[in-house]
């Protein structure tokens, strides 16, 4: 009994908030507020289908009110005329939605094909879903990086998608709908960005334990930055010499069981696929952990310690590194620019 009421106020203390959650300004995935054609096309199409609805709304609760109101029942009021069975009537309110819907299909058909036609001179990028993830891959530059991904911003990007194990969902509410990352089948997903600028991305399907966290950012540069981050990011880590404490961590990363996984281009190479991110250009990532954590030196340290702590199920496992290994570690992934 008592907890049923401390329930019911709890509710209503927190009811108006959870409203107030709907009101939150620059949310990073609002899906309300577009900034790329794509987006803005869903957007347009969004506001048609609700404006149409609120007018539906607005006739069919005002002929609810009128009824309620005018034509109550009086004590001296016959019968009313009964109309079930009335075949106009029928034919009628079958007739007016499908009206309706037929209006709102043109648009709604004419945006699916505009967003699924390849846009000329677009930029490819292969996206790779992985528990919890996602891979990006250039082919037209012989690029591998993970969870930010980098677009031009003067341009279409066409991204070709699929998934490592489970079903996946790429999702990015500025700049796009969501499209599913299948096993074993390609799926294609078009971006395209006002400007520069940062945009939060968030896998749209549940895929396991971690799923919440498997998150990602996508970067849209000016065309200059974006030649120049192409141009840093071809370039492979050089081999660190000396006895530097970075040093000491690139030895922890070849010795502690890093190389099973995680590949640093020109420190070690290895042919084929590996099944978590490439840490060539680690440093240059804000995020990490499928973007899931901010990159600094203390999250780096929780994530070290103790990976499943902060994504259960990863796939990363506790490598029970000392103190040391993790503080040399860190200033050697602080190198790999
Ligand atoms: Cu991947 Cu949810």
């Amino acid at each position: 009994m008592l907890v049923k009421k401390v329930f019911r106020l709890k509710n209503l203390r927190y009811g108006p908030f959870v409203f107030l959650v709907s009101c939150i300004e620059n949310a990073p995935l609002d899906s309300l507020s577009p900034e790329g054609p794509y987006a803005r096309s869903i957007d347009e199409l969004f506001w048609i289908t609700f404006w149409i609805a609120v007018g539906i709304f607005a006739i069919v609760q005002g002929a609810l009110l009128i009824s309620i109101f005018v034509f109550k029942e009086k004590e001296d009021s016959p019968e009313p005329k009964q109309i079930h069975g009335n075949t106009k009537l029928e034919i009628l309110w079958t007739v007016i939605p499908v009206l309706i819907l037929a209006a709102i299909a043109v648009p709604t058909v004419r945006t699916i094909f505009d967003l699924a036609r390849e846009p000329e001179n677009a930029m490819k990028v292969e996206v790779i879903g992985h528990q919890w993830w996602f891979e990006y891959k250039y082919p037209e530059y012989g690029i591998t990086t993970a969870n930010v991904l980098v677009i031009p911003a003067d341009k279409p990007v066409r991204l070709e998608m699929w998934s490592n194990d489970v079903l996946h969902n790429y999702w990015v509410p500025k700049l796009n709908g969501k499209r599913y990352l299948v096993p074993g089948q390609t799926t294609y997903l078009n971006l395209h960005a006002d400007s520069p600028n940062e945009f939060w991305a968030q896998c749209g399907e549940y895929c396991g334990l971690s799923h919440s966290k498997m998150r990602g950012r996508v970067l849209s540069l000016s065309a200059s930055d974006f030649e120049a981050w192409v141009k840093n990011e071809q370039q492979k880590a050089t081999k660190l010499e000396g006895d530097s404490l970075a040093a000491e961590g690139q030895e922890v990363y070849l010795n502690a069981g890093c190389t099973q996984c995680h590949v640093i281009d020109g420190v070690w190479d290895v042919q084929g696929d590996r099944i978590a991110p490439n840490l060539t250009h680690f440093a240059n990532r804000n995020v990490f952990a499928g973007a899931a954590l901010e990159n600094n030196k203390e999250n780096l340290t929780k994530w070290l310690a103790n990976p499943a702590e902060i994504k259960p199920g990863t796939f990363m496992p506790n490598l029970e590194l000392t103190e040391n290994e993790i503080n040399a570690l860190i200033a050697y992934l602080e190198t790999l620019k």
